[in-house]
């Protein structure tokens, strides 16, 4: 830290506040406000990080002016939303979430640090782990779902492949986990809008994935545009500067979200930007991304006395350890001197993984799928069919948008005999379906949902369903009487209880990247199994949002033959498809659960027992009872029936998969420690309270289909 010491005893005040100044510079417009040139501001010592320039010439040549012509020779760091791949580009991260597999989200982020790297790239604004719960919010696509437990092993998981053994690797990018926090949750599903949350939701359900991340070791994290309750997040003492950093411990960067400090004016809580910049750096807010408040308001709020210089040092302390930390100081182009990501076809392959691994079989009646190994003609319609650059969907990095395979592409590939017919449509095209001769065709694949700019930031829908003028398109397809096929592709689930009654088949395929084509060719031939299972429940309407697994018990729970229970009058409570749901080629039963011995609570029928401190073991029993080989997810929910506040309907605590040929048998083991029956009593600290729970063991958060043990905890 000597380095750090002496360059700060040597910094004006100026110098410092550009080490906490950071502008756009590239041509990815990512927020409302544009910037000009940086060159002087980065020669001058006025900025001290960028985002959105990428490529190792283009970073390398502006590193150089920072380190050979700024009075103190500081490097920059360069940030990018590297958010689902840099240069190749894998499926959304809700995509990616489907495939249940923590080693699978870390080695797409590894490739994806590695290609950012070879960028130039020092940090990533990535992995977004925003619990989600609303499919009107369109950046439900970029996240894990609704699920705490999954959104926190994906926190984990991502950060660890972003930042590899250590942040000064030229091939590791430093993680920024964001946005902190409950930005999943907006008044109405409305972006940017309002958050009013419990402080027991915020704790149970929004904050645990941070925590995931700073246990990883995040090395930095954004602080989300929305208020809770009123106070923006980018100036929340009580959360970035007591529960973040002294709670939790986090030591790294808060780097603002886009604009957001200059933005605490329109939130109501600033009069000028000084107050603003006084507001988020007394927060604990290092890193001005995209306003002028710090470089305007900073000098000013410090005459003022709203803020003192050992604030202005700490931050500008945290920046320059951060950059130490990536290796800057000692190479400060040493990332776009390293050798490229390694071998082009091996990411193309990890993509293609990524992709099918991330498709969910949602429907898929009288077994249309697999497809018949000999099938002699297909036609392929809708807007999507042909659709290339919406196969990468927001948030595409680097990625070439001109390259994805296309539906049809991987199609034409994996059939090579067979006649493969297309009437796709531009996606923005009205189809007269009378165009469309479906009577010879053996199946029709048809391909729906949403253009890739209609998810990601920005984009809430207040009614997420498929557009009218497919669903004319679709009523025309299934009214030809020809086997069906839909292929969704979409951003969130799409609410469209028309096409669940009748397609006889559906698929939820995102958007899958690159690989898209190919992977959706692999799932409909059975060249592998349909595996993915869904991170968030899927609604039938969107008067029933939010829905998802974990809703807490009603004094009056819904029962068809009392009008005076929780229910809708034109609705049914029950969601489209439960979290967890997804079909598989395979037939794989769980035909056994062991609870903390064999055959728990068969003895005399008393529940067994444990006491603080002892794990309970869960064994679970599988067969392969079908003709086909396959993959099966299993999933660990906690029911706490009685306690002194009242807990989830379902607490996921574990997941875990299993492949069996057919006929085989296998063997999943789980451990939940005393910990996992721990929750927040009535005063919101950890407890933990002796009675019975129920362990529920199920394919999904089906409630009707688990599989439950009654065991007690003693004191
Ligand atoms: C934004 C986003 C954030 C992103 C940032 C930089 O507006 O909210 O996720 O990292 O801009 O592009």
């Amino acid at each position: 830290m000597a380095r750090i010491d002496a360059l700060m005893s040597d910094m004006t005040l100026t110098e410092k506040i550009g080490q906490l100044v950071m502008v756009t510079a590239g041509t990815p417009v990512t927020g409302p406000v544009a910037a000009g040139d940086p060159t002087s501001g980065v020669r001058d010592g006025r900025i001290g990080s960028l985002l959105n320039l990428f490529g190792a010439g283009e970073t390398a040549a502006m590193q150089t002016i920072a380190v050979e012509e700024s009075r103190l020779g500081i490097p920059l760091f360069f940030g990018f939303d590297v958010v689902h791949g840099h240069r190749t580009v894998f499926p959304i991260p809700l995509g990616e979430a489907a495939a249940f597999d923590p080693d699978l989200w870390e080695a797409t982020a590894r490739t994806a640090a590695e290609e950012a790297a070879a960028d130039g790239i020092d940090l990533t604004f990535a992995p977004m782990i925003d619990v989600a719960r609303d499919p009107r919010w369109g950046r439900i696509a970029e996240g894990p779902g609704e699920d705490p437990l999954v959104a926190s092993r994906m926190a984990a998981a991502k950060v660890r492949g972003f930042q590899g053994a250590a942040l000064a690797d030229p091939r590791s990018v430093a993680a920024t986990a964001k946005h902190f926090a409950a930005y999943g949750a907006p008044a109405a599903g409305r972006d940017y809008a309002s958050v009013d949350i419990s402080e027991r939701t915020l704790r149970d359900v929004y904050l645990p994935p941070f925590a995931a991340a700073v246990r990883a070791g995040a090395a930095a994290i954004m602080p989300a545009f929305n208020d809770i309750a009123g106070i923006p997040m980018t100036a929340h003492l009580p959360l970035l500067r007591d529960w973040l950093r002294g709670e939790l411990g986090f030591r790294g960067v808060l780097i603002s979200d886009y604009n957001a400090i200059a933005e605490l004016l329109n939130h109501g809580v600033a009069a000028d930007l000084a107050e603003a910049a006084a507001l988020a750096l007394t927060a604990g807010v290092d890193i001005d991304m995209m306003s002028p408040a710090y470089e305007q308001g900073l000098p000013e709020a410090l005459d003022r006395g709203l803020v003192s210089l050992a604030d202005i040092d700490a931050a500008v302390r945290r920046v320059l350890v951060l950059k130490e930390r990536l290796g800057l100081f000692d190479a400060p182009t040493g990332r776009q001197q390293a050798t490229g990501a390694g071998v082009a076809s091996a990411r193309r392959e990890r993509a293609r993984e990524a992709a099918r691994r991330s498709i969910v079989l949602l429907k898929n009646d009288g077994g249309l799928l697999p497809l018949a190994a000999g099938i002699a003609r297909i036609a392929v319609v809708g807007p999507l069919a042909e659709a290339r650059a919406e196969m990468v969907g927001p948030w595409w990095g680097a990625g070439d948008r001109a390259t994805p395979v296309t539906i049809i592409e991987g199609l034409r590939a994996a059939l090579p005999h067979a006649r493969i017919e297309t009437a796709a449509t531009d996606p923005d095209a009205v189809v007269d379906p009378a165009a469309l001769d479906l009577q010879a065709a053996d199946l029709v694949v048809l391909c729906l949902g949403e253009t890739a700019a209609m998810s990601g930031e920005a984009a809430s829908r207040a009614d997420p369903g498929i557009p009218d003028d497919q669903r004319a398109l679709a009523e025309a397809v299934l009214a030809s009487g020809r086997p069906v096929v839909v292929l969704l592709s979409s951003g969130r689930p799409l609410i469209a209880p028309w096409l669940f009654e009748r397609a006889p088949c559906v698929l939820a395929t995102w958007f899958l990247g690159h690989q898209a084509g190919h992977a959706i060719a692999d799932v409909l031939t059975g060249h592998a199994d349909a595996s993915g299972r869904l991170p968030v429940t899927w609604p039938r309407a969107v008067g029933q949002i939010p829905i998802h697994a974990g809703e807490r018990p009603s004094g009056r729970p819904a029962n068809a033959d009392d009008p005076y229970t929780s229910k809708y009058l034109d609705l049914p409570v029950t969601p489209q498809f439960p979290f967890g749901h997804g079909l598989s080629f395979a037939a794989i039963d769980i035909v056994a659960v062991e609870v903390g011995h064999p055959a728990a609570g068969d003895a005399g029928g008393a529940p067994w027992i444990f006491r603080p401190g002892e794990a309970v073991d869960i064994l679970v029993r599988l067969e392969n009872r079908g003709a086909r080989g396959g993959e099966e997810t299993v999933f660990v929910f906690l029911r706490d029936p009685v306690a002194s506040v009242a807990r989830p309907l379902l607490e996921l605590k574990d997941f875990a998969r299993i492949g069996l040929a057919p006929g085989d048998r296998g063997v999943l083991r789980f451990r939940l420690g005393t910990d996992a029956f721990a929750f927040l009593g009535p005063d919101l600290a950890p407890r933990t309270e002796p009675g019975a729970f129920e362990i529920c063991i199920g394919r999904s958060a089906d409630r009707d289909a688990l599989i439950r043990t009654t065991i007690r905890l003693i004191a």
